[in-house]
């Protein structure tokens, strides 16, 4: 099937998925791993911590056995600026003269500074008759450059060359949602280290996202901070009782749960302003994923503020594990982490 392997390199872990076509034409798992993203290399600009990171790429490879050197890579859906828009069914030029009217009006860096690109989600349908028409709906991703420089010197000194880059958000989406969830909207929310990823998935369409600079470490600083640990003890507490009620005498929870509040406030927005432009359209139920997915409580906690049903997203639903790597699979601590890398590597030619 492919020649590339799908990479995700997060603020604190580094993911990668290679797949291969199965006999009976699905996408089969080839390889897969994880490392640690070197610390804060991802969040300078500094050519070494960009070989760090290379480096990292590069091992990671190795011990996950990677064949292909060709590779998609997302870039972190809080660096570039994704937006659907929506127009009167447009073709050609005018198509064109439109979007670029539109990326100039949303995008607040000058146009020499962004790659701009974009994928049709919705072609719309004109008038007809008694027929009301459909608007073209368009997804929009705007990357700066400098973003992409640096991904490029990165994946270059790893010695691997791209052939795409996607949204983070366009990856989870093509491994969380399978045909038979089109008919429902979901929404599927990625808590990571860094960023809480938000998007609204209609009839398996895009058709809203939102990220947000709250996330699983400010979870831990915060309990590191209000409590006085120190800041790896804070990430142990963290991962232990998260928001467990019963827990250390509910003081975890009592520093974790304001900072998670910021998080399900902008879950609350977004479903809120999807209901207000599509009534008849629901959200019917969350899909987390990301590492923070495993945050104990979790799952409860947003059920009830939300009142929707919640579930940790699969990222092997339309991925075929041969037998030679169910177990290694099955006992993976966070499955969900991949759903990233799956999900570009999922990406058709
Ligand atoms: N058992 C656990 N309970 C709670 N949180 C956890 C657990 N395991 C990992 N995490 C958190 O998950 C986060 C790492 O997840 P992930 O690998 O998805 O992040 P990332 O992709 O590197 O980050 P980002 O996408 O934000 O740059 C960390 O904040 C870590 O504390
Ligand atoms: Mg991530």
């Amino acid at each position: 099937m492919q020649q590339f392997f799908g990479l995700d390199i997060g603020s604190r872990n580094i993911k990668v998925v290679e797949l291969n076509r199965a006999r009976d034409g699905r996408p089969e798992l080839v390889a897969f791993g994880s490392t640690e993203t070197p610390s804060g290399a991802m969040q300078s600009d500094s050519e070494m911590d960009q070989q760090k990171v290379a480096k990292a790429i590069k091992e990671l490879m190795k011990e996950s056995k990677i064949k292909s050197q060709k590779v998609i890579t997302a870039f972190p859906e809080s660096r570039v600026f994704t937006r659907v828009i929506e127009f009167p069914p447009l073709r050609g030029e005018e198509l064109y003269r439109a979007l670029e009217w539109e990326s100039d009006r949303f995008i607040p860096l000058p146009k020499d500074k962004v790659k701009v690109s974009w994928m049709v989600l919705d072609e719309g349908q004109l008038p007809e008759g008694e027929e009301a028409g459909r608007k073209m709906e368009i997804l929009l991703v705007a990357a700066p450059l400098d973003l992409v420089n640096r991904y490029l010197g990165i994946l270059e000194m790893a010695g691997v060359e791209p052939v795409a880059f996607e949204s983070e958000i366009i990856g989870m989406v093509r491994s969380l949602i399978t045909g038979s969830d089109e008919s429902a909207v979901a929404l599927i929310i990625s808590l990571g280290a860094s960023a809480t990823d938000l998007c609204i998935v209609d009839r398996g369409t895009i058709r809203f996202t939102r990220s947000i600079g709250t996330s699983g470490d400010d979870l831990a600083k915060a309990v590191s901070r209000d409590l006085g640990f120190e800041v790896a003890q804070a990430e142990e507490y963290k991962r232990a009782y998260g928001l467990m009620e019963d827990k250390l005498g509910g003081k975890i929870l009592a520093v974790v749960k304001p900072v998670f509040d910021v998080i399900v406030n902008e879950i609350e927005k977004a479903i809120i302003s999807y209901q207000t432009k599509v009534p008849m359209r629901p959200v019917k139920r969350v899909v987390l994923t990301g590492g923070t997915a495993r945050l104990p409580g979790v799952v409860v906690y947003l059920a009830e503020s939300l009142g929707i049903e919640v579930q940790i997203g699969d990222p092997w639903v339309n991925i075929v594990i041969p037998p030679r790597f169910e177990e290694e699979v099955r006992r993976l601590e966070n499955q969900t982490q991949f759903a990233v890398a799956g999900g570009l590597a999922l990406k058709q030619d």
